[in-house]
């Protein structure tokens, strides 16, 4: 099965999986990506009848208008009933490496104000120790060459996302070859830096359930 095809399936499954517990004061978070954008693609068709979605980039609410979906501001809510999202990398744990988007910071306040954080993703996105896909920091301009080098001395390689400017205003250093053994410490480490606005390690708070498109059917991890 070719991996778009796999992506559609998991977005559909997550679908199914939310739709039974929403209610019309429901908010659902939206996250940013070619597998979210097949979970967008299913409300774009649905017409949910729920109070709003808040989305993790200013191109997903794009995506999103044909919904009929109210789109809100998390300042405006309480409470996130679910968070839906794909990532770049996950383990067994439903720890993740996000961010190939750019849109980590906002996509982590999210996953952290939400009931349920239900990710979206196919096999190939599968690795047991984290860090095979470089590591996204959101960093302050400013504060660019002075954290490039500590993640030297981290033992990562750091290389700036070019022509990149996130929805905060913020640049992107994707990080090689960092040795993630335990990712709850690195994400705190990381953000321990001056200037780090975020880091694409989601351990600390991890996703609720994986849901995980494989050739055959889509896999949930939940415990
Ligand atoms: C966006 O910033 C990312 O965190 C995405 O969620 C992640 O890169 C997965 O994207 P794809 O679904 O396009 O692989």
């Amino acid at each position: 099965m070719e991996q778009e095809d796999k992506k559609r399936l998991s977005a559909e499954k997550a679908y199914e999986i939310i739709k039974t517990g929403l209610h019309k004061d429901s908010v659902i978070g939206i996250g940013t990506g070619s597998t979210t954008n097949y979970f967008i693609e299913i409300l774009n068709n649905k017409k949910l009848d729920i109070k709003g979605a808040i989305c993790s980039s200013e191109a997903s609410k794009k995506n999103l208008t044909d919904s009929g979906i109210d789109i809100l501001e998390l300042n405006e809510v309480h409470q996130i009933d679910y968070y839906i999202d794909g990532a770049d990398e996950f383990n067994s744990r439903k720890e993740l490496i996000k961010g190939g988007g750019g849109a980590l910071t906002r996509e982590k306040i999210l996953a952290n104000s939400s009931k349920k954080f239900i990710c979206i993703v196919d096999d190939t996105k599968y690795s047991e120790v984290l860090g095979s896909f470089p590591l996204p920091i959101e960093v302050i301009e400013f504060a660019r060459s002075a954290i490039s080098r500590e993640i030297l001395k981290m033992g990562g390689r750091p290389v700036l996302r070019n022509n990149f400017v996130t929805d905060n205003g913020n640049q992107i250093i994707d990080v090689h070859h960092l040795d993630i053994k335990v990712p709850y410490e690195m994400e705190q480490l990381i953000n321990n830096i001056p200037g780090v606005v975020e880091n694409g390690i989601f351990a600390l708070r991890t996703a609720d359930i994986i849901l995980k498109a494989t050739d055959q059917s889509v896999e949930e991890i939940s415990i």
